[in-house]
């Protein structure tokens, strides 16, 4: 006989589709907490995955497959996640209401809150229970993917044999990793860096107030040492990753990276300045910064530096237990900036 509270929560498997790599996360509950289960990713080609559409189902499926194999893991409830152009969160506020009623008022109102035809979409919603009593005003995070996205990825997920239990939106899933491994009272920016995008997600008082996805990334800094120095995509990254010597590249490379991470900073400063401008009495303490552009020898300093407030990689294994014997502590330190979205998948219940 099993007792129902004896048997362990299953979960997800966490899957974040990049446009440069797919990591994959796997945690089990603990007593207290998660362990660390399997992690890994796998490199995707070039313009596979763009703008978070999925071009090329077949070769990224047959890459999740064998990354999957390649761990052992054989549990078929997976969570993935999008963003880019056909994702839109909107935050908006309406008087509390019991679920039923809340449900049938978005339906017929999301229409102005969402800039696409709502029969190309799959809408969501979340109330966040802000009232503080019944009459007052409640704030709900909605949230719509343009269909014509989300079911290639469905498609290519069921030609894998794999069932997609949670369709998550990017900064959500980096959201939830953050709450779960860090201090909640805090007002912070999660800055997650990745090949295309930079995505810019600020937490005030337990909830995200802003978030903007900035086009450009890491993959930029690739492109231009290929354009500057003559190479094949291959040679400009193990070149950017420093796996082949600079000699006397050095100076212009130097250069390239300090002009990006100008433009970038500059971004970045924007959202934050809009947020400070609009919540004066909830200053930010800190940045929080993951994806693989996080990597980059002496982003941390420099951001600290011009934006001048404290900059920290963010961990999403904080509070979570690896078995050493099965992950390497090192790379598990090493790899938790990129592997920030996956976690936050992979703390998501299967049972839903
Ligand atoms: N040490 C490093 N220095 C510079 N860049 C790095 C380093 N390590 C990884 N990167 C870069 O990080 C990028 C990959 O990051 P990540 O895995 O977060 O991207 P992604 O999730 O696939 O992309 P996106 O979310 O933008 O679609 C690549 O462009 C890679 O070159
Ligand atoms: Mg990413």
């Amino acid at each position: 006989m099993r007792l129902p509270f004896r048997a362990k929560e299953k979960l997800i498997v966490g899957i974040d589709i990049g446009s440069h790599s797919v990591k994959v996360c796997q945690l089990e509950r603990a007593e207290k907490g998660y362990n660390v289960l399997s992690l890994g990713s796998a490199l995707l080609p070039e313009g596979a995955v763009d703008d978070g559409t999925l071009h090329d189902p077949d070769q990224v499926g047959e890459i999740i497959s064998q990354l999957l194999k390649h761990l052992k893991i054989k549990d078929r409830k997976i969570g993935f996640s999008v963003s880019g152009y056909s994702v839109v969160v909107k935050k908006i506020n309406l008087p509390a209401m019991d679920e039923q009623l809340l449900k049938e008022h978005i339906l017929s109102e999301a229409e102005q809150y969402i800039p696409f035809d709502l029969n190309e979409v799959y809408l969501d919603f979340q109330d966040l229970q802000t009232n503080r009593d019944d009459m007052a005003k409640t704030s709900i995070i909605l949230a719509a993917a343009k269909k014509e996205v989300i079911d290639p990825y469905l498609e290519m997920f069921k030609a894998i044999n794999l069932l997609p239990v949670i369709v998550d939106v990017d900064g959500f899933a980096l959201e939830n990793a953050y709450e779960y491994n860090y201090l909640k009272n805090e007002n912070i920016a999660l800055i997650d860096i990745g090949a295309a995008k930079i995505n810019v997600n600020i937490i005030s008082r337990e909830a995200s107030i802003m978030a903007r996805d900035i086009v450009v990334g890491s993959r930029e800094l690739t492109d231009q040492l290929q354009y500057e120095f003559d190479l094949d995509p291959e040679e400009a990254e193990a070149l950017k990753l420093g796996a082949s010597a600079a000699n006397d590249r050095q100076e212009m490379i130097e250069e390239i990276f300090h002009t990006r991470c100008v433009q970038w900073m500059e971004e970045i400063k924007k959202t934050i300045n809009l947020y400070h401008a609009t919540n004066r009495r909830e200053p930010l303490t800190k940045l929080i910064i993951s994806g693989g552009g996080s990597n980059i020898r002496g982003l941390t300093q420099f951001l600290e530096k011009k934006i001048g407030l404290p900059v920290e990689r963010f961990n999403p294994f904080t509070k979570m237990i690896a078995n050493p014997k099965t992950i390497d502590p090192e790379y598990l330190k090493q790899i938790g900036p990129e592997m920030a979205i996956a976690a936050g998948l992979a703390i998501r219940p299967s049972a839903i």
